[in-house]
């Protein structure tokens, strides 16, 4: 059959775009239309074929056209004019920096070849991660095993074995071992000037689980979240994988930074964000900031979900206390804190805490029980001795020094093999930094070379949501021993200058960036 020449294109594009394999075939055909509008290929006002015609055409389901047309149309690319078609908007969002939401499309239309429900094909749809996660060097938040006390733990381990409490076999009922629930809210209130009393403190099995508990209890479906831009995409996958609709909130160097037209829009239900250490560019959100956004949440009833993942790490300057006990000291209890024993212990270990706002605690508590039957109650008991024997804070005190002259080694390697064609912006803290690279260096082909020669890096711009001019790497210095570091570092320091070099017109520096 014959194409038309719309149906050309969009097969162009279909076979030039590459995808990720778990992408479902609607997602396929609206990235190819998008793509195709984004460019110009396809001008504004453009009349596009009936469903029916195009599916025929490009040999797919009706329901896949369609389910992409829906799409479409939720951004802002398109509009339907019943009776008279669907036509490429007069005013398209400019992809990447657009502030177009993200909305989960009707579950109804989200049409998955496989087996999958809609959420299902939802939750899997805009990941692809994975891929980057590949060992040996420089993980981006990975944790370094290496110095994890295995002799400690296992004797605490023996100790909780030992007792003869049948308690500890059973469900966990209580939102958390009590003792547990105690030893985390002593460490936070003194470490991170929380504001909290311990049965404020619920015990979840990974910063994801939290996530997924507030999404259920604090919203509904296409409420809208804030997220950063760039974002964790753990967090914003969850949330999207929960129906709501996610906002991008740009970031800049003081941290997500809501523009007037954001203040301006719909209230978000949910304000996603990680002040301390923004999660991959490493702004620590300014006092300013903080306090327009905690004064924004009490004026529109929205709840705000402080990720604090790696705040144990700072190697220099004093640590910078935590939103919640901001937002706590001027009486206002909109802030969720999250913390997560991922990075500090082992990710295995899957112990995570959620301080909640006092009148949320026993809704929470039963939805807790009542969605994940949670227990390993000995796991729970045993960290609680490991803590309150001293042994989390030694072992703190260890990695931070571990971690820091990891840092300034691999940052100094760094420098050395760029031979200053990077400068730089020092922000102590966290597991990772991000070397900022000019617009026109693909960073996820960067990071594929890199990957190949045993390179761990990620390319800052998976981290968007949409597409984005910025380009980086994200680069973990916190998991590769020292003796590594300086090898890896200089191979990764030749492949980034052959990059900078290999690229035409090059007179942009990259901008070395340690946040
Ligand atoms: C920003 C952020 N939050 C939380 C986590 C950890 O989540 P979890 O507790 O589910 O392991 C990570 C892990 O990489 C992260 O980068």
């Amino acid at each position: 059959m014959r194409r038309t020449p719309l149906a050309e294109l969009l097969q162009n594009e279909l076979e030039r775009q590459d995808f990720h394999p778990r992408l479902p075939g609607y997602k396929r055909v609206y990235e190819a239309i998008r793509s195709a509008i984004v460019s110009g290929r396809l001008p504004q006002g453009s009349k596009l074929p009936s469903s029916r015609d195009l599916a025929q055409e490009l040999d797919a389901s009706r329901n896949m056209i369609v389910a992409a047309y829906d799409q479409l149309q939720a951004e802002g690319y398109v509009d339907s004019h019943t009776g008279s078609g669907t036509y490429v908007a007069d005013a398209v969002p400019d992809g990447f920096n657009a502030k177009t939401m993200l909305r989960p499309a009707p579950l109804a239309q989200v049409q998955e070849e496989a087996v999958l429900s809609k959420r299902g094909g939802r939750l899997t749809v805009e990941q692809g991660f994975a891929a980057y996660e590949v060992q040996p060097f420089a993980l981006a938040g990975q944790m370094d095993l290496l110095n994890f006390p295995i002799k400690t733990w296992q004797r605490v381990q023996s100790q909780v074995w030992r007792r003869e409490d049948v308690g500890l076999y059973d469900y966990d009922t209580q939102g958390g071992y009590a003792q547990l629930k105690r030893a985390v809210a002593d460490y936070l209130r003194v470490s991170r000037g929380v504001t909290l009393a311990a049965e404020q403190v619920l015990i979840t099995s990974g910063t994801q689980q939290s996530l997924d508990l507030v999404s259920r209890m604090l919203a509904d479906q296409n409420d809208v979240a804030w997220v950063e831009n760039p974002c964790y995409w753990g967090a914003w996958s969850s949330l999207y994988a929960n129906d709501l609709s996610i906002r991008p909130i740009d970031v800049d160097e003081d941290g997500m930074n809501p523009s007037a037209a954001d203040f301006a829009s719909a209230p978000p239900k949910l304000i996603y964000l990680t002040p301390s250490h923004q999660y991959p560019t490493g702004a620590v959100m300014s006092l300013a900031r903080r306090q327009s956004l905690i004064d924004y949440a009490q004026r529109t009833d929205a709840w705000i979900l402080e990720d604090d993942y790696d705040s144990e790490f700072r190697y220099a300057g004093k640590p910078i206390a935590s939103l919640q006990g901001l937002a706590a000291e001027a009486g206002i209890h909109k802030v969720l804190y999250m913390g997560t024993f991922s990075k500090v212990l082992y990710p295995g270990i899957k112990l995570s805490y959620l301080v909640l706002p006092k009148q949320l605690v026993t809704p929470f508590k039963t939805a807790l029980y009542d969605l994940y039957r949670p227990g390993q109650l000995h796991l729970q008991a045993s960290l609680a001795e490991f803590i309150d024997q001293g042994h989390f804070t030694t072992h703190i005190r260890r990695l931070r020094q571990a971690y820091s002259q990891r840092r300034t080694l691999l940052l100094a390697v760094l420098e050395k093999s760029l031979h200053g064609q990077l400068s730089k912006i020092v922000v102590d803290a966290g597991l990772h930094f991000l070397i900022r690279l000019p617009a026109h260096i693909d960073d996820v082909e960067l990071t594929a070379h890199c990957q190949s020669q045993g390179l761990s890096v990620r390319p800052l711009s998976r981290y968007y949501i949409g597409s984005t001019q910025a380009r980086g790497l994200v680069v973990g210095f916190a998991y590769v021993d020292a003796k590594d570091l300086v090898e890896s570092g200089q191979r990764l320091g030749h492949l980034i200058k052959a990059a900078l070099e290999a690229a035409p017109h090059s007179t942009e520096k990259a901008l070395y960036e340690t946040r």
